[in-house]
C-alpha cells in the first residue's frame, strides 16, 4: 500500500524524543509523513522514494561529539526541501560549512521570546512569539547563502534559511504545543516550501486500501483474529469491504471480557456488517485452565497458551488460508525499526498465531496509521463510536483485574461492579477526563454491616488514570460525587461486596493494571 501514497514527507530521525509528534503534526495537515532512523536510509533511497520534503529531527547530541549522528551531505543536492529542527538545524549548518558552538551566554530551555523576520516559513504569524527551546549549542556562523530569519535575546540564529535552495532550520521545537504558531510553521513548510497539496485523507486511505486489497487478494482466503479491540475491528471492517466473505474472522471469547462485551462484538460484526465471524465461546475452557492459579505471570501464560490451542483447533477446520491479517499500527512499525529486525516478528505476532497455522503471507492494512488515524478510519467505515473510541483493554482481560484465583463467581462480581463504574463516568460525562478506568476485585475481604447483619465481602478497587502514552500515568482526580455514587451503587447493586476503595497511585511506582 505504501507505494500508493502520492505525497510523502520524510522525518529523518536523529534520536529526538519528539519524532512521532513531528510526523503527527505533518499528518494533521493531510500530508503523509514517515519516520526513518538516519542510519537506515541513504540519499539515493530518499531520491528514489520521491519525498516532497525532509525534516531533520532534534537529538540529544552535540554535532562535535565523535559519537553524534551525522548524515551524508549529498542529501542537500537532491533538490528536496529540508527543515532542520534543533539538533537537525545545527547538523545542517555544520554539514554545509557553518559553525556550531556552545552558547557563550548560556543555553536556552523552555518558553522563549522569539522575534521572527519575513520568510515563507513564517507566513501568517506575528513578529513576536513564544517558542519552546531546548539547546546548549547554537549556530555561531551560518553556512554560505544562509540568512537568519529569527532571533532571541541569546540566540541570533533561532531560525535560518537558504531560501533559494529551500533549506530551512529552526532552533526551537515547532512540533510542541508550547511553541505558539508551531502548527502554522509546519504547515508553511509543507505548503509554501514543499508545495504539498494535502492529499492524505482517511477517505482516500479507505478507498485506496479497498481497491488495493480487492486487486491483490482476488480469490484469496484471509484469516483475522478479532479481539474486539480498535485495531483488529477496523482491520476487519476494512478488509471485509474489499473481499467480503473471503475474510474469515475468528473471535475467541475467553469469557474474561467486560459485561456483555462478547455479545456486543458479535452483534456489531455479524449483525451490523454481515462479517463472516466465528465466535468461539470458551469461558468454561479458560476458567478450567486457570483454576487454582494465583500468580499473575502464570495466569497470563495460561491465557496465551489456551488462546493458541483454541485457535489452532479452529484453524484446522478452516484449512489452508492464503493470508493472515495483523493489526500492526505505525508506532509498532517505528519501534520495530529501532530494534534488531530479528525481534520484529515476535513483536507483531498476534498471540504467536503464525506458528500454528498454515498461511502464505501476512497483511497489515493499518501499518501506516497512527492510533488517531485508525480511529478516524473506523468512523469513516461506520463502526460504532463506542467501539472506535473504547479505552485500552488488556489481552488477558479481567484475569489481571481479579487478584488471586479466578472463579466464575468473582468474574460475575467484577463484571457488574466494573459496568457500574463505567456507567457513572458516562453519566457524569467524564469519559474524556480519564484515559483508562476500570474496577479491580481484590482478594481482601472485610467486615461490613447491612441492615442489622454483619457482612464479610470482597473489596473492590476503582482505578482511573490520566496519561498520554501509558508508560507513565497520573491517577485521575475524579470528583468525590462520582466516586460516592459509584461506591453506593456497587455496594447496593452487586452482591458480595462490602467495601469500595479508590486507587490513588500513579505510574510509577504502580502500574496501570494491578497484575
Ligand atoms: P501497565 O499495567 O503495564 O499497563 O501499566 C499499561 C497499559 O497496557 C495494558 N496492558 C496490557 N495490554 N496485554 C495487553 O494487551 C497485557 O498483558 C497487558 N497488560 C497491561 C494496560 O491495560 C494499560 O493500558
Amino acid at each position: 500500500m505504501e507505494e500508493k501514497i502520492e505525497e510523502k514527507i520524510l522525518v529523518l530521525d536523529f534520536g529526538g524524543q519528539y519524532n512521532q509528534l513531528i510526523a503527527r503534526r505533518v499528518r494533521e495537515n493531510s500530508v503523509y509523513a514517515e519516520i526513518k532512523p538516519y542510519n537506515k536510509i541513504t540519499p539515493e533511497e530518499i531520491k528514489a522514494k520521491n519525498y516532497k520534503g525532509i525534516i531533520f529531527t532534534g537529538g540529544p547530541n552535540s554535532v562535535y561529539d565523535m559519537s553524534s549522528p551525522h548524515y551524508d551531505k549529498d542529501v542537500f543536492d537532491l533538490g528536496i526541501p529540508v527543515l532542520g529542527i534543533c539538533y537537525g538545524v545545527q547538523l545542517m549548518a555544520y554539514m554545509l560549512g557553518g559553525e556550531v558552538r556552545a552558547a557563550d551566554n548560556g543555553s536556552e530551555y523552555g518558553r522563549t521570546e522569539t522575534t521572527l523576520h519575513t520568510s515563507p516559513l513564517f507566513s501568517d504569524i506575528p513578529e513576536h512569539i513564544i517558542t519552546f527551546m531546548s539547546h546548549t549549542d547554537y549556530i555561531s556562523r551560518m553556512p554560505d547563502n544562509f540568512v537568519s530569519i529569527a532571533h532571541t535575546d541569546k540566540c541570533p540564529t533561532a531560525a535560518i534559511c537558504d531560501e533559494k535552495n529551500n533549506l530551512y532550520g529552526v532552533q526551537f521545537h515547532p512540533e510542541v504545543t508550547h511553541t505558539e504558531y508551531g502548527k502554522t510553521i509546519i504547515k508553511n513548510f509543507l505548503f509554501n516550501v514543499c508545495k504539498c497539496r494535502g492529499l492524505w485523507t482517511m477517505d482516500d486511505f479507505v478507498k485506496k486500501s479497498v481497491d488495493y486489497y480487492k486487486r491483490t487478494l482476488e480469490n484469496k482466503k484471509v484469516l483475522l483474529a478479532l479481539s474486539g479491540g480498535v485495531d483488529s475491528s477496523v482491520a476487519a471492517v476494512l478488509l471485509h469491504k474489499a473481499i467480503g466473505d473471503r475474510l474469515v474472522c475468528v473471535f475467541v471469547d475467553h469469557g474474561l471480557m467486560r459485561l456483555d462485551e462478547g455479545d456486543f462484538v458479535e452483534k456489531t460484526f455479524k449483525g451490523m456488517f454481515g462479517i463472516n465471524l466465528i465466535r468461539l465461546n470458551c469461558e468454561d475452557y479458560f476458567l478450567s485452565k486457570l483454576s487454582g492459579t494465583t500468580e499473575p505471570e502464570a495466569k497470563r501464560k495460561i491465557i496465551g497458551e489456551s488462546f493458541i490451542r483454541v485457535f489452532e483447533q479452529e484453524a484446522k477446520k478452516i484449512g489452508h488460508v492464503n493470508a493472515l491479517v495483523q493489526g500492526t499500527i505505525y508506532p509498532d512499525v517505528i519501534e520495530s525499526g529501532l530494534r534488531d529486525s530479528a525481534t520484529i516478528k515476535s513483536h507483531h505476532n498476534v498471540g504467536g498465531l503464525p506458528d500454528v497455522i498454515a498461511f502464505d503471507e501476512i497483511i497489515e492494512p493499518l501499518r501506516e496509521l497512527f492510533k488517531d488515524e485508525v480511529r478516524e478510519v473506523g468512523e469513516k467505515l461506520g463502526i460504532p463510536h463506542e467501539l472506535v473510541w473504547r479505552q485500552p483493554f488488556p489481552g488477558p482481560g479481567l484475569a489481571v483485574r481479579i487478584i488471586g484465583e479466578i472463579t466464575k463467581e468473582k468474574l460475575e462480581i467484577l463484571k457488574l461492579a466494573d459496568a457500574i463504574f463505567r456507567e457513572e463516568i458516562a453519566n457524569f460525562k467524564l469519559e474524556k477526563m480519564t484515559n483508562q478506568y476500570f474496577a479491580v476485585l481484590t482478594d481482601t475481604r472485610s467486615v461490613g454491616v447491612m441492615g442489622d447483619a454483619r457482612t464479610y465481602g470482597y473489596t473492590i478497587a476503582l482505578r482511573a488514570v490520566t496519561t498520554d502514552d501509558f508508560m507513565t500515568a497520573e491517577w485521575t482526580r475524579l470528583p468525590y460525587e462520582l466516586l460516592s455514587k459509584a461506591s453506593n451503587r456497587i455496594t447496593n447493586e452487586v452482591g458480595g461486596i462490602s467495601r469500595v476503595v479508590y486507587d490513588i497511585t500513579s505510574k510509577p511506582p504502580a502500574t496501570v493494571e494491578w497484575e
